[in-house]
């Protein structure tokens, strides 16, 4: 096991192309979005106070991953907020707890935001549920099902 970091990504503003990357190259390029606006948003939401945020994870020092906190991820849902979001590891850092930690640092921001509970939509339960998060709906999706998960955070 590596030493693992998690900081503010808007204390490391020279990583903010690297993650949007991370994100476009993950999920952007799929759904149609741009590497530009990509990056555009994602330092938007870095430097947020009010409510959002993104996290950076370091494996021995190295940018290894990143996930963010963001006022909305599913729009029918838009009445529950916070929602962490576009937790990704790379491939050669994963299995190494970066994305457990950056989970931790989120979930500690959301805290300090004042919110008592967070929310994440995923197709990956599992690895949510191992860190305390519960599924409180599953909804059919064309290739699998998504399930909404929420944490209740310390006060
Ligand atoms: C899912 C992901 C973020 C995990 O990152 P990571 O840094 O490897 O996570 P950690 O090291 O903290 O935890 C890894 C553990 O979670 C487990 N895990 C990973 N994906 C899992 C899943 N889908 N279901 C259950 N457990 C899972 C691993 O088996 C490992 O278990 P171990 O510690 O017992 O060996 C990473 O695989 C990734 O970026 N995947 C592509 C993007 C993605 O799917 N993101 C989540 C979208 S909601």
């Amino acid at each position: 096991m590596g030493d693992v970091r998690v900081l503010s990504l808007k204390d490391r503003p020279g990583d903010i192309a690297l993650c949007a990357r991370w994100n476009f190259e993950q999920w952007g390029r799929e759904a149609g979005r741009d590497l530009a606006g990509t990056e555009a948003a994602l330092r938007d939401i870095a430097c947020s106070t009010s409510g959002e945020g993104a996290v950076i994870g370091l494996l021995n020092g190295k940018p290894a991953g990143m996930a963010l906190l963001i006022a909305c991820d599913l729009e029918s849902h838009s009445h529950l907020t916070p929602w962490v979001a576009s937790v990704y590891t790379v491939t050669e850092s994963r299995g190494q707890g970066v994305a457990s930690a950056m989970m931790l640092g989120l979930e500690r921001l959301a805290a300090a935001y004042g919110f008592d509970a967070a929310y994440l939509y995923t197709e990956s339960p599992g690895f949510y549920a191992r860190l305390g998060w519960s599924v409180i709906e599953t909804l059919a999706h064309e290739t699998s099902d998504m399930a909404v998960m929420k944490r209740v955070l310390a006060g």
